[in-house]
């Protein structure tokens, strides 16, 4: 195919058969690409190119880049593609930060959407976003350069992101006297450090995108390569097939019951093929039926397979809702609430074990946690190391589990059912992208006890109802203080009671935990923990500890029922805590001696909406206690 050719051919088509044309266009495959590398690789370039040579550039842009390319003339009398891409990026960057740029075009093969990501190591994240869509990747070399940390960095991540599709595009062999020796020294070392990643196909491509060498059609200046250009290989790449193989899964996104007499189900399939009378299973309940019709917005099918939108109605009446998964009923995907994943975080906050979070995946939303960090891995070494949380952009190995189970299938099997997002439970932002490796079976064969003595029979025994009085606030605001006094005045009201006190309780329990966040996490997940046994004795529990986080206290609040919590927020200005500073711990903090010391260099998040708020600068800490009592007297104490 020469470009000119087939742009004249398309324009005739358009005005003598523009039915044939749309026709032609709707059934072209597609590829969805990303292209990994700096504009230093040339990497603005070869997008430029594509655009400009599948003439899918409007003509006003390109008189522009006409002219551009004169004014600023970096490339002689030829036009600058990097400017045109450049030039796009200025514009989007008006509006809100979009940090990954998708771009289409066509040929008379195949359509294309390729994801541009900026390619510093800081981008990790965008570059995830725009590799999770993609099918195949492009992978840039400067010839002159060679296989650079930031190419292992990419092929790693797109490797991760289950891209089994790479081209290796060593660019710039203009600057190589377009040399065969260099190109194969390339192709030789990446093979062999691609030998520990898991691609299905590698394709190596010399060429220079600004000459427009290889890229549209071989190129005279490398006869000695015997391998097909670049578009040619694109266009080439084999993945439509794939999914329809596959087993048939079908995550619900909607149930749709316009009237009493239909009731369907909705969502795309997300692989495989599913037929009318087939026999199925909805998961994680496992209630099976058959497929009574396939119905579409134009008309019923006998049979409907991967990435199309269909409503599935059912033989029997079974419970179905948003977020199960039907399935072919002999090959079935896994259910678990805990599994082992990747995860990529994309959070400015790190990534805390313990922390309550939002897990979404394909349509559903569940509480979980990242139960632990087993390794962190060195994205530009691959290496493993240790660590406790994930900073923005890291990657790490680690056990999720769930509050409810899930039907899932591993990432690398289906990337639709593997994969899933990590919300923040108060910003509501999307703080990590994950993949699930394997599920966990452990402890499923452990139940829950009932007992016939319970919390009520407990509580009524003690003539109180249980509570937690949660104090928080900074180190010296007076919280053991308070609480001491607060049971000591229960006490002598024959209330029974427990005092849990940050000091005493890192002496024992949470010795093995500092001050890090992650520990202050794990800290109070476990105090929240011991605080609901406490409470299912019949207790009245008092805890005493800075909380400095406001996910930890509410994760505590959402342990309990609703009212067997209360927030009681110590409200010391630091100057006063400074001052009384009873242990000498500010003025160690403020020399340096001691490290993430809350209010100077870890933070303290105010509670927003204490259920009580002692302002103790205008109040004694008899006040507050007695301020305590009266809140609870007449709905706790009275038996
Ligand atoms: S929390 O943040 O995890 O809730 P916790 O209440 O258990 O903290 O422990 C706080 C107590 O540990 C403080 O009252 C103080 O006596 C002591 N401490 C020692 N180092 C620190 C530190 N870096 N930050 C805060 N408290 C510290």
């Amino acid at each position: 195919m020469t470009t000119k050719s087939y742009e004249v051919q398309q324009s005739e088509q358009i005005t003598h058969d523009i039915e044939g044309y749309l026709h032609d266009q709707e059934h072209k495959s597609f590829l969805r690409f990303i292209t990994c590398g700096s504009v230093d690789d040339g990497k603005s370039t070869l997008i430029g190119r594509l655009l400009y040579d599948s003439k899918l550039i409007f003509e006003d842009q390109m008189a522009s880049l006409e002219n551009d390319s004169k004014k600023v003339g970096t490339q002689g009398g030829d036009i600058d593609f990097a400017l045109l891409v450049d030039g796009l990026a200025a514009e989007r960057e008006q509006g809100i930060t979009i940090d990954v740029a998708y771009r289409f075009f066509t040929t008379d093969k195949r359509k294309f959407i390729v994801a541009d990501t900026p390619g510093h190591e800081q981008y990790t994240r965008n570059m995830a976003t725009g590799a999770s869509s993609a099918e195949a990747a492009v992978i840039l070399i400067d010839a002159r350069k060679g296989i650079l940390t930031q190419t292992r960095r990419h092929s790693f991540i797109v490797n991760l992101l289950g891209i089994r599709h790479v081209v290796v595009a060593i660019n710039k062999m203009d600057l190589m006297d377009y040399s065969q020796d260099v190109f194969q020294d390339i192709a030789a070392q990446y093979r062999e450090f691609a030998e520990n990643l898991d691609f299905s196909t590698i394709a190596f491509v010399p060429m220079s995108a600004l000459k427009g060498e290889n890229i549209m059609a071989p190129s005279d200046k490398m006869p000695w390569h015997d391998g097909p250009a670049f578009m040619t290989v694109l266009e080439t790449i084999d993945v439509a097939r794939k999914k329809a193989e596959k087993p048939f899964r079908m995550p619900v996104q909607w149930v749709n019951r316009p009237n009493l007499d239909f009731r369907g189900f909705s969502g795309t399939i997300s692989s495989g093929i599913v037929k009318a009378g087939d026999d199925i299973i909805v998961l994680p309940g496992g209630k099976t039926s058959k497929v009574k019709s396939i119905v579409t917005y134009d008309g019923n099918l006998d049979q409907a397979s991967a990435d199309q939108a269909v409503t599935l109605t059912l033989e029997d009446e079974i419970d179905v809702s948003r977020g199960d998964v039907v399935a072919e009923i002999n090959q079935r995907p896994e259910t678990t609430d805990q599994f082992q994943a990747h995860i990529i975080w994309m959070g400015e906050q790190p990534m805390l074990p313990g922390r309550p979070y939002l897990i979404k995946t394909t349509n559903k939303t569940v509480a979980g946690e990242i139960s632990a960090l087993k390794h962190k891995v060195n994205v530009n070494s691959l290496e493993h190391e240790a660590g406790k949380t994930l900073e923005l952009n890291e990657v790490g190995l680690c056990n999720i589990s769930l509050d409810e189970a899930i039907a899932f299938e591993a990432y690398r099997d289906n990337t639709a059912m593997g994969a899933f997002i990590i919300i923040d439970k108060i910003s509501n932002a999307t703080v990590g992208a994950g993949m699930i490796d394997f599920g966990l079976r452990r402890a499923t064969n452990v139940h829950w006890q009932a007992v016939d003595v319970d919390k009520t029979a407990r509580a009524e025994q003690k003539r109180q109802k249980p509570v937690v009085l949660w104090f928080t606030g900074l180190s010296a605001s007076g919280k053991s203080t308070i609480a001491n006094l607060v049971e000591k005045k229960l006490h002598a009201l024959g209330k029974h009671t427990y005092l849990l006190d940050g000091d005493n309780v890192r002496h024992g329990l949470n010795r093995d935990l500092g001050f890090v966040d992650a520990d202050r996490v794990e800290n109070i997940r476990r105090v929240g923990e011991v605080s609901k046994l406490m409470i299912d004795a019949g207790l009245i529990v008092l805890t005493a500890f800075i909380s400095p986080f406001r996910a930890e206290r509410r994760m505590v609040r959402d342990m309990m029922e609703a009212h067997e919590f209360i927030e009681v927020f110590v409200d010391t200005p630091i100057e006063i805590c400074e001052q009384r500073d009873p242990k000498g711990l500010y003025k160690k903090a403020r020399s340096g001696e001691i490290k993430n010391f809350t209010g100077y260099d870890s933070p303290y998040e105010q509670p927003e909406r204490a259920d009580l708020h002692l302002h103790t600068g205008t109040i004694t800490a008899e006040q507050a206690a007695d301020a305590v009592i009266a809140k609870i007297q007449e709905k706790y104490l009275s038996s």
